[in-house]
């Protein structure tokens, strides 16, 4: 039997499997991707959820290496879509029967901004009938703030830990009080302890980034007990310090293909979570995301941020602009899922079965 043949038969992952798996190639790597794909279907079915993404503000008080948008930045035009749109962009998510849809932005934490976004959050609940589900994505807050935003409605938050090995971290941010990975960490307890169906995530292909790193970031996804995670290629950015290391990357392919093993890993090691088909993927490869469904992913985010504002929200290089919101872009997605062998969860939030699980709910 191949080792990793042997590997897919254990019940209890350590790193140095996780490590092979990593690493697998040829027919190796399609065993061990199909294996996910199955527990994908068995454990969570062959539905994808859309959640409509809508990144409403590129200000940002952090400076992250890596990140097109980041404060420093000078060249990003800075915006803040105004409530109408952002409630446009929520109602055309509902009108296509998405169940719920994403608040991203740029990370602040002024009294202004929390109180905004509490108000966005009663809004969009209010257009809806209470239906549509709201994920924020607004970065690191305090415990009030996450309480707070919870009572308003929002039931999902995404925080990346961008990389759960802390020495990596300090490689990848500034050293100063507000990039602090104990602080990020900290962050995750707190909107677990409020209540929040809680997700996370990394970059896959940084410089310095190890094997072991990658395959401790999904042993810190287990410890931690995540209920989401969404997780993809870091594509570098030219106008970022970190583009300095460029040398240092694989191959976008190399990096691309590494992220599909990681979310097929993660579907072995966490069966029932929601994991997201992430944006950078599509990047590489215009199938990218459908790739990722089949091996382990359950979710796509598909881009509804109003389109004069797509090009400043520009992470890394080659983030897709299209227009990805219309009536025909939509119908495109549906039918290439369909051609992937999956349907679409329409009108229905598709929680995580971990979430209700761990809390011990039934849904
Ligand atoms: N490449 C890939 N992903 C990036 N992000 C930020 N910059 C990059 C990049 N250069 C990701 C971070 C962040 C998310 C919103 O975008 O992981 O959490």
């Amino acid at each position: 039997m191949s080792n990793v043949s042997r590997i897919l038969n254990k019940s209890d992952l350590q790193q140095s499997d996780l490590v092979q798996l990593l690493q697998s190639e040829g027919e190796e790597r399609q065993k061990f991707r199909e294996k996910a794909r199955v527990i994908k279907i068995q454990e969570v079915g062959d539905k994808v959820y859309f959640r409509g993404l809508v990144e409403f503000s590129n200000i940002c008080a952090k400076d992250c290496l890596y990140c097109g948008i980041r404060k420093s930045n000078e060249k990003v035009l800075r915006y803040n879509a105004t409530d109408d749109e952002i409630l446009a962009a929520c109602r055309l998510a509902w009108e296509n029967r998405f169940a719920s849809v994403v608040l991203q932005s740029g990370e602040l934490s002024s009294p202004a901004f929390v109180k905004r976004v509490d108000g966005l959050l009663k809004k969009i609940k209010q257009l809806s009938n209470n239906e549509l589900g709201v994920t924020l994505s607004c970065g690191e807050q305090t415990r009030e703030t996450y309480r707070r935003w919870f009572e308003s409605g929002a039931h999902r938050y995404l925080l990346r830990i961008e990389a759960s090995n802390q020495e990596l971290y300090n490689k990848i941010h500034p050293h100063t009080k507000i990039h602090s990975w104990e602080k990020r960490k900290e962050a995750l307890q707190f909107l677990r302890e409020t209540g929040y169906q809680v997700g996370t995530g990394v970059m896959i292909g940084l410089p310095f980034q190890t094997m072991e790193d990658l395959a401790g970031d999904l042993l810190f996804f287990k410890s931690i007990d995540i209920d989401m995670c969404g997780m993809g290629p870091y594509i570098e950015h030219e106008d970022t310090p970190l583009y300095q290391y460029r040398h240092l990357l694989k191959t976008k392919q190399e990096r691309f293909e590494l992220a599909l093993n990681m979310i097929a890993a993660l579907r072995l090691l966490m069966p029932d979570i929601n994991i997201a088909a992430a944006t950078a993927l599509q990047a590489i490869d215009p199938q990218g995301r459908e790739k990722a469904l089949a091996v382990g992913a359950n979710v796509i985010m598909p881009n509804l941020t109003p389109s004069k504002y797509r090009k400043e929200y520009n992470l890394y290089e080659d983030k897709p602009f299209s227009e990805e919101g219309t009536e025909q872009q939509i119908r495109q997605l549906e039918e290439s899922i369909r051609l992937s062998g999956f349907g679409v969860g329409y009108s229905t939030w598709g929680d995580s079965k971990h979430f209700f699980r761990r809390t011990r709910q039934t849904k």
